[in-house]
C-alpha cells in the first residue's frame, strides 16, 4: 500500500541529497524507512524486514549466507567462533530473517557476510586492536558492530547519509560496545588521518563528484 502510495504520489518521497549528488540508494523509498525505524520502536524491531528497506540492505540470499559461512569455516581463523555470541546478540535487534545453517542456532546471511568481511579485513591488515576506522556507508552499523567486538577497535567513524547515521547509532545503542562509534556525514567531517577506511557496496554507488 505504501508503495503504490508513493508510486502515485512521488512527492511523497523523501530525498537526503540534490538530484546530482544522489546516490543509488537515495531513492526517496528506503529515506523513509530508515526515518520509520529511527521514529518508532515498532518499526526499529522490524526494521531489517521492511520491504523498502531491503532493497539497499539487508537482502543477501540464504544460498549467498551458506557460501560465506563455508568460507569462515574453511579459513578456520577464529573469527566464525569468536563471533558466536556476537552474531546472536547481533542478530536479535531488528529482526533479520535467518536461516538454519546446522550450526545450532538459525543466523543472518548478512551477519555472516559482515563477518567474512572481517576475516578479509585480518588477512589484509592484521591486528586491528586499537585502530581508527572510518566507513562509508556504514548502513545501520553491522560492519561496525562486528570490528568493534572482534578487533577492539578504539575508535569507528561511521559515515553516512543523515537519517542513515541515526539509524546506525540507535542500532550501535542497543549494545555494549569496545570502543567508540562516531557518526557523521561526509560533509561533517574535516579530513583526517585514519588507520583504515573501509567502505562496503557504498563507495562504489555514490556519484562521481561525491566519490
Ligand atoms: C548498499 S548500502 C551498503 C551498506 C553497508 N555498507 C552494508 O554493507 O550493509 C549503501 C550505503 O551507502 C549509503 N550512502 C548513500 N549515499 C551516501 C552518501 N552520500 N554518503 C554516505 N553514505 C551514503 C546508504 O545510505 C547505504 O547505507
Amino acid at each position: 500500500m505504501r508503495r503504490l502510495l508513493l508510486k502515485i504520489f512521488p512527492g511523497m518521497r523523501e530525498f537526503s541529497s540534490a538530484e546530482d549528488l544522489r546516490s543509488d540508494s537515495d531513492n526517496g523509498a528506503y529515506n523513509l524507512a530508515v526515518r520509520r525505524a529511527v521514529a518508532s520502536y515498532r518499526h526499529f524491531a522490524n526494521f531489517k524486514r521492511d520491504k523498502d528497506y531491503n532493497k539497499i540492505l539487508e537482502h543477501v540470499s540464504e544460498q549467498d549466507g551458506r557460501e560465506y559461512l563455508k568460507i569462515l569455516q574453511d579459513r578456520n581463523d577464529g573469527i566464525f567462533n569468536g563471533a558466536r555470541k556476537t552474531l546472536l546478540r547481533s542478530d536479535a535487534i531488528g529482526n533479520p530473517r535467518k536461516y538454519d545453517y546446522g550450526t545450532g542456532a538459525p543466523l543472518s546471511p548478512t551477519t555472516l557476510r559482515y563477518l567474512k568481511v572481517a576475516s578479509d579485513l585480518k588477512i589484509l591488515f592484521g591486528d586491528l586492536s586499537g585502530t581508527r576506522i572510518a566507513e562509508i556507508g556504514c548502513g545501520y552499523g553491522g560492519q561496525a558492530l562486528v570490528c568493534d567486538t572482534l578487533f577492539k577497535t578504539r575508535e569507528y567513524v561511521i559515515f553516512d547519509l543523515p537519517d542513515v547515521t541515526r539509524l546506525a547509532a540507535k542500532y550501535l545503542e542497543s549494545f555494549l560496545l569496545n570502543g567508540c562509534y562516531v557518526p557523521r556525514t561526509l560533509n561533517a567531517a574535516t579530513p583526517e588521518p585514519y588507520d583504515l577506511v573501509i567502505s562496503n557496496y557504498a563507495f562504489s554507488e555514490l556519484p562521481r563528484a561525491v566519490q
